[in-house]
Parts: C-alpha cells; sequence; structure tokens
C-alpha cells in the first residue's frame, strides 16, 4: 500500500527543517522517544544536508523526519509526530514526500531500523509497504545499560514496469 494521495491534504505543509526549528523538534523528540535524538544530532543532520522536514498545521508542529541519501538508496533515521497528532495519518504523509524527494534522488530503496518493541511504527511501515528483512542485534541502547534489537525494513522505490 502507499499512500501517495494524503500528499494533497490541505491542511498542513512540509518545509525544510530550520536551527531555529530545534526547539519546538526537541520539545516533541523528548515525548515521543525514550531515548530521543540530542540537538547535536539534528544540528548535525542540518549541517550534512540530509533530508529533514517539518510538517505543520499553521503555527503548530505536526511531526518531522530526517533521512540520509546512499547510493540508490535513502535510509530514514527519524520519523516522529507529535503524541497528541498520533494516529491522524500524518506519519503517512511524511513518508509520502520522502518517497517522492527519494525518487528524485534515483533511489531505489528506502531503509530503516526501528527498535523491536517499537510495534505501533512497525505496523504503520507495514502497512505502508515496508517489508522486514533482518534483525541488527543490541542496534539500540535501552534501560539499565541494556541493549535493544532493531528491526530492518525496506520499502522498494522502483516504480512497476
Ligand atoms: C510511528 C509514528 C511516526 C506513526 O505516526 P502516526 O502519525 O501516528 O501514523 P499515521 O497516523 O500516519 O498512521 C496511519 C494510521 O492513521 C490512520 N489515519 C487516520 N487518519 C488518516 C488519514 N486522514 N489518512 C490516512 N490515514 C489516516 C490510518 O488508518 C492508520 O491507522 P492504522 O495503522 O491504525 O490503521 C508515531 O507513532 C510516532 O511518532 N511514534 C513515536 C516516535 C517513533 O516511534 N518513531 C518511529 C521510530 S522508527
Amino acid at each position: 500500500m502507499n499512500a501517495q494521495a494524503l500528499q494533497t491534504r490541505p491542511d498542513a505543509r512540509l518545509f525544510p527543517m530550520q536551527p531555529e526549528d530545534l526547539d519546538a523538534v526537541l520539545a516533541i523528540e523528548q515525548t515521543a522517544f525514550s531515548h530521543p535524538w540530542t540537538r547535536g544530532n539534528f544540528a548535525d543532520a542540518l549541517a550534512n544536508g540530509y533530508w529533514a522536514q517539518c510538517l505543520r498545521h499553521q503555527d503548530e508542529l505536526l511531526g518531522y523526519g530526517v533521512a540520509m541519501s546512499g547510493v540508490q538508496e535513502t535510509h530514514l533515521l527519524n520519523i516522529t509526530v507529535a503524541p497528541a497528532r498520533q494516529g491522524q495519518g500524518w506519519a503517512l504523509m511524511l513518508l509520502d514526500a520522502l518517497c517522492e524527494w527519494s525518487r528524485h534522488q534515483q533511489a531505489q530503496w528506502l531503509w530503516l531500523e526501528v527498535r523491536q518493541s517499537n510495534q505501533r511504527a512497525m505496523q504503520v511501515y507495514a502497512r505502508y509497504g515496508f517489508e522486514r528483512v533482518s534483525l541488527r542485534k543490541d542496534y539500540y541502547p535501552a534501560d539499565r545499560h541494556l541493549r535493544e534489537h532493531a528491526v530492518v525494513m525496506s520499502l522498494c522505490l522502483k516504480q512497476p514496469a
């Protein structure tokens, strides 16, 4: 399933993430994740020219995404929707925008890692068309100095012949 039509939703728009967005981005990041990215992680992504987009409705930041371009592939590094706005289709809109950008970069695959415990995110990705391809053992830090496995998922971006 690919939700291309969602990009036409008139009530929200995507904007390139700017350094001045980072206070609002971090406010969401810190409520959405047990192990959030730091300001430095976002600043590095901006400095490196990664795909980094904020999704806004008027003045409200709904969510954001960060991705890195590779050789014929894109790696999704962060996708987050504000907790109060989850379940309304906004992640699908971010994924649609990322797929469109990736195809412009000639990417053929979109890759991501997700915590094995993050069933909600995996469900969203699977419904979007991502397939589970492997497991990276002990990839993420977890509580009490433990580690958590990452599920690696990929989406084929090649247009059907
Ligand atoms: C994972 C995460 C990004 C998903 O974001 P989300 O905005 O809640 O996801 P969406 O709403 O786009 O997911 C689609 C769901 O919205 C529903 N939906 C609601 N309104 C919709 C609309 N107008 N159009 C399309 N779908 C809509 C869909 O039916 C679907 O529900 P279902 O999967 O239960 O059937 C979000 O939960 C999050 O930020 N989590 C914390 C951070 C995180 O874990 N990030 C991922 C790390 S790998």
